[in-house]
């Protein structure tokens, strides 16, 4: 007859646009969520219940995927419901129908809409035009999935994250800029070594700093070493975002003193743990015997956006 008390905390029909988007109560259900799905999904690889039961997902690519895409069509499944992959060349989002047209029809088919895409700005009207949860499965300004999947892995490793050092080294990104939001608000502090012209987006990190308890805690350097010095964990990301092919070649020597490998660690210090988003490219941002070494977390990040999207679909798109 004791049944637990209703949370009453919801993310009944909400979007997920940027990782400032839910509160800390908020990321609590999520990850609550997210490890009690885990620990069913270890055990059997079956959901007994069925959350997401008739609830279809429309995801629209605009870049290339192997983990959002998966993740997510899995994860849809995995609890009862449907995804529908759109690749650019089906849809042709704001060449063949605008955007917001797209956003008014998929608005009368389906349960969510998951968004990779160019332009934050497109992410943001597909969600003020339809009435359903819309997802930001990445944007050249932010990463919120991945971040969340990050801090919720590193919440597993170290028990709490409070207090936990973060190095990012490289591009100050879409990733770097969804790890700063979310992680300098649950504590940790967040550490930026760039190339001077690869700077983060000064609004960003304004808005970073605003909302977190201790501004000081995101830190934004040019010297990898001396950000790394003492780090929990480093971080690195591609060089070259999807979008900026054209750059890569300059961005490869621009960025060759940001290289993670061994040396770099040597610095860190002896119990220092390595994270990639990944994809990543062996020899470039990182050595292949980083990548694949005891330190890295890159397999743990990869599964858990499984589980941690799981959690945010159960809570947004489920139970109505
Ligand atoms: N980390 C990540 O989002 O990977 P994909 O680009 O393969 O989805
Ligand atoms: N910063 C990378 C992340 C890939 C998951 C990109 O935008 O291409």
């Amino acid at each position: 007859m004791s049944q637990a008390a209703e949370s009453p905390v919801s993310l009944r029909g909400r979007d997920l646009l940027s990782a400032a988007d839910l509160s800390m109560p908020e990321v609590e259900l999520v990850f609550s969520r997210a490890t009690a799905l885990k620990e069913e999904f270890q055990a059997t690889r079956r959901h007994v219940e069925q959350v997401l039961a008739g609830r279809s997902l429309a995801m629209l690519f605009q870049k290339p995927s192997l983990r959002t895409r998966v993740t997510f069509e899995a994860g849809m499944t995995q609890l009862g419901g449907h995804a529908v992959h759109l690749a650019t060349s089906d849809v042709g989002v704001g060449t063949r129908e605008s955007v917001a047209d797209v956003a008014r029809n998929l608005d009368r088919w389906v349960d969510g809409i998951m968004v990779r895409t160019f332009a934050h700005a497109i992410a943001e009207e597909i969600a003020a035009t339809a009435h359903i949860p819309v997802i930001n499965a990445l944007t050249d300004l932010e990463h919120p999935c991945q971040a969340l999947a990050d801090v919720f892995t590193l919440r597993e490793r170290f028990g709490a994250v409070d207090g936990l050092v973060l190095a990012f080294v490289g591009d100050g990104n879409n990733v770097y800029h969804s790890l700063a939001l979310l992680g300098a608000r649950m504590g940790l502090e967040v550490r930026l070594a760039h190339p001077p012209g690869f700077g983060p987006d000064a609004a960003l990190v304004a808005r970073a700093r605003a909302l977190a308890p201790d501004p000081e805690r995101i830190v934004i350097d040019q010297d990898p070493r001396a950000v790394v010095r003492g780090a929990d964990v480093v971080y690195t990301d591609a060089w070259t975002s999807m979008g900026q092919e054209a750059e890569a070649e300059r961005r490869r020597t621009v960025f060759a003193p940001y290289r993670v490998d061994e040396a770099l660690l040597s610095v860190a210090g002896p119990t220092t743990l390595v994270m990639h988003c990944l994809p990543a490219h062996r020899g470039d941002e990182i050595t292949s015997d980083v990548l694949d070494g005891p330190r890295s977390l890159v397999l743990e990040q990869a599964e858990n956006r499984l589980h941690v999207q799981k959690g945010f679909l159960a809570e947004s798109l489920g139970g109505r």
